[in-house]
């Protein structure tokens, strides 16, 4: 952690007394640390406490002195931070960052921030496992906050269940992780593509499937978080992510994905392809709406080209790909076809008859179907975290 920067958000919950604790690990590992705390949580723990652990003053409100006009500036700190974590996080703050309110400095600092950023759950077991939280957390994982585990232990209330905060060693060492993966691909160049495409029938209606991107956008920032220069090719809908190593263009037809993709092939060191790409597309696009003059309406589609295929076939030396693979019978069979005929270093299988799996959903499970008949399995998981799984894979194996 030497050199990093990190903002400790304290917020609201008798968990604050453990950010001490975080305080100290930080800086014993290197780290400089800026603690932003809630208004609320400076009744649980006194800032004098984290302001003298940390080394330096700690910032509560956004008007530092109301006679002399001094504020706290959230932008600067947003841009300081190479990592925001907010432990404890509670239920309010987790809801008011996913609508975006901005009614306090460190929800203006999170909102300001362009780093990762990071929460650590704290509350009682009903308060966790209420519907609203769960669907907020839900929301900031798929804003690419990474949410920490809540496990499960004794409670403040006496109560017993999920909704502990992590432990503080645990998130110091997955955060040394994180700046450790951070440097892995360094320099090397990522080209992921993501979401549906849209095969225009006339200027109204499309073909088109289900993909939300979200398995897409998820490998794009695990590739961002292990260093690499990523150009994403993403197709419509597909969630907006900002970061300076990431490259986006945006497209609409299979024809579009593939020239974006061929153009931008040239020095890729991995191509990971998540993209639900039509297979057809109608013969003629008819330049006016369709009108229902007829009883049946017959549309010829021809072929779009294969990408993933075109890529396989003329892959470099040092070049890696990587497919993915929709099923919904015959899954290995099928995949290992795909794996060989594509030119494929590793696919990942995805079959519908997974409950929590494929499109739309915020969770998946992919089997990573490798040559030579190799074949490794994962647990259900969210998106995010399978990412982090492939990314991880692919840097360690390929
Ligand atoms: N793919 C591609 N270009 C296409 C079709 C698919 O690049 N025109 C890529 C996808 O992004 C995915 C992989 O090929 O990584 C496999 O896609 P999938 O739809 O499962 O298989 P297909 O090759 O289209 O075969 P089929 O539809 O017959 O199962």
């Amino acid at each position: 952690m030497k050199g990093k920067k990190i903002i400790l958000g304290v917020t609201g919950s008798i968990a604050a007394y453990k950010s001490a604790l975080l305080v100290r690990e930080f800086v014993r590992r290197g780290a400089a640390v800026k603690v932003i705390m809630t208004p609320f949580a400076a009744k649980f723990i006194a800032p004098l406490t984290l302001a003298t652990l940390s080394k330096n003053p700690v910032h509560i409100h956004y008007l530092e002195n109301e006679k002399t006009g001094v504020w706290t500036n959230h932008v600067e700190l947003g841009k300081w931070a190479d990592l925001i974590l907010i432990a404890p996080a509670t239920a309010n703050t987790l809801a008011k960052m996913a609508q975006g309110h901005c009614d306090n400095l460190l929800l203006a600092t999170w909102l300001s921030a362009t780093c990762p950023v990071w929460v650590a759950p704290a509350m009682d077991l009903d308060m966790f496992a209420h519907p609203t939280t769960q669907e907020n957390i839900t929301k900031l994982r798929n804003l690419q906050v990474h949410v920490l585990d809540s496990p499960a232990g004794e409670l403040a209330s006496g109560l017993s269940g999920e909704g502990r905060m992590e432990e503080p060693e645990n998130i110091s060492s997955e955060v040394e992780q994180f700046f450790e993966n951070s440097v892995v691909l360094s320099n090397k160049k990522w080209l992921i593509t993501a979401g549906p495409t849209y095969e225009h029938i006339d200027p109204v209606r499309y073909i088109g499937n289900h993909s939300s991107g979200k398995m897409g956008i998820a490998l794009t920032q695990a590739s961002l978080d292990h260093g690499a220069e990523v150009t994403l090719i993403a197709g419509p809908g597909v969630p907006v992510l900002k970061h300076d190593r990431l490259h986006r263009v945006d497209v609409t037809s299979a024809r579009e994905m593939y020239d974006a993709v061929l153009q931008q092939w040239e020095g890729t060191d991995v191509g990971v392809f998540a993209a639900a790409v039509s297979d057809y597309r109608p013969k003629h696009r008819a330049s006016e709406k369709i009108k229902k003059t007829n009883a049946e309406l017959n549309l010829e589609l021809e072929k779009t080209d294969d990408i993933l295929a075109e890529l396989g076939s003329r892959k470099g030396k040092n070049q890696k790909l990587i497919g993915f693979a929709l099923e919904t019978e015959n899954e290995l069979e099928n995949a290992r076809k795909k794996l060989k005929a594509k030119n494929l270093d590793l696919i990942l299988l995805n079959s519908l008859r997974d409950k929590g799996a494929g499109f739309g959903v915020d969770t998946n499970k992919v089997t990573f179907v490798l040559p030579q008949n190799k074949v490794v399995k994962t647990q259900l998981d969210t998106k995010p975290n399978l990412a982090k799984k492939i990314v991880g894979y692919i840097a360690e194996n390929l």
